[in-house]
């Protein structure tokens, strides 16, 4: 059940480098972070999967030194675009109309209003817009994981500016929204793996409107 791996699961503090998350988990997790829904449809970021040691090394180092990121055996970065154009917002839609054979005017106007919309806005609006769209994916991520039984840590803890520069993001019209490390938890040597798992109560988060 969903709901006990989500229960299994936690951000782990520490990974045992000496395993490794199997390719075909890997794939998996992967192609559930290709089939996330994003606004529109656009898919508007990429995720870089790490595993070059030396450049995980020069990661960790702007990423407040946590040790997932070397310590796991993969490590996914999630780079949204920098800003919306035409010709990104073009691709999507003739890539749609193309696979799927057919032509219809609603679309067409829908391509239209994005292209009268989004292009001409200020890049960070739509940056933000984009990566938010990354975070729908890091959570999909995060429960693809968890049904793999392979641990993650989501991390928002490092410097944005020196990742671009790390992986030359900037020159390829991304920017880091958040980082993953893929691998296995150190139960031993991890001082979280055996504490409660703490949550608001239903109570306080749910408002039912009948
Ligand atoms: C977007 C995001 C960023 C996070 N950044 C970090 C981080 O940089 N380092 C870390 O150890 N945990 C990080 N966490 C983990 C959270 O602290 C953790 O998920 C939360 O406390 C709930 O605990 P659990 O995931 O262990 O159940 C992050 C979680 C999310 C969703």
């Amino acid at each position: 059940m969903l709901l006990d791996k989500l229960e299994w699961r936690y951000a782990a503090k520490k990974m045992d480098p000496a395993k490794q998350v199997p390719a075909d988990k890997l794939e998996r997790i992967l192609e559930a972070i290709r089939l996330t829904p994003t606004s529109s449809g656009l898919q508007q970021f990429e995720v870089l999967v790490i595993t070059n040691k030396e450049i995980r090394e020069k990661i960790k180092a702007i990423a407040w030194n946590q040790a997932q990121v070397v310590d796991g055996s993969h490590l996914l970065v999630f780079a949204a675009w920098d800003t919306y154009t035409a010709e990104r917002i073009n691709e999507m839609f003739d890539r749609v109309n193309e696979e799927r054979g057919v032509h219809n005017e609603g679309w067409e106007n829908y391509r239209r209003m994005l292209l009268n919309t989004y292009p001409q806005r200020d890049p960070e609006v739509n940056f933000q817009h984009a990566a938010r769209q990354a975070y729908i994916a890091l959570g999909t991520a995060m429960a693809a994981a968890a049904f793999e039984e392979v641990d993650c840590t989501p991390m928002e803890g490092f410097d944005p500016d020196k990742l671009d520069e790390i992986l030359g993001l900037r020159a390829l019209g991304l920017r880091s929204a958040v980082i993953m490390p893929l691998g296995y938890r150190d139960a031993a040597g991890d001082w979280l793996v055996n504490l409660k798992k703490v949550r608001r109560s239903r109570d306080t988060m749910f408002r039912f409107i009948d």
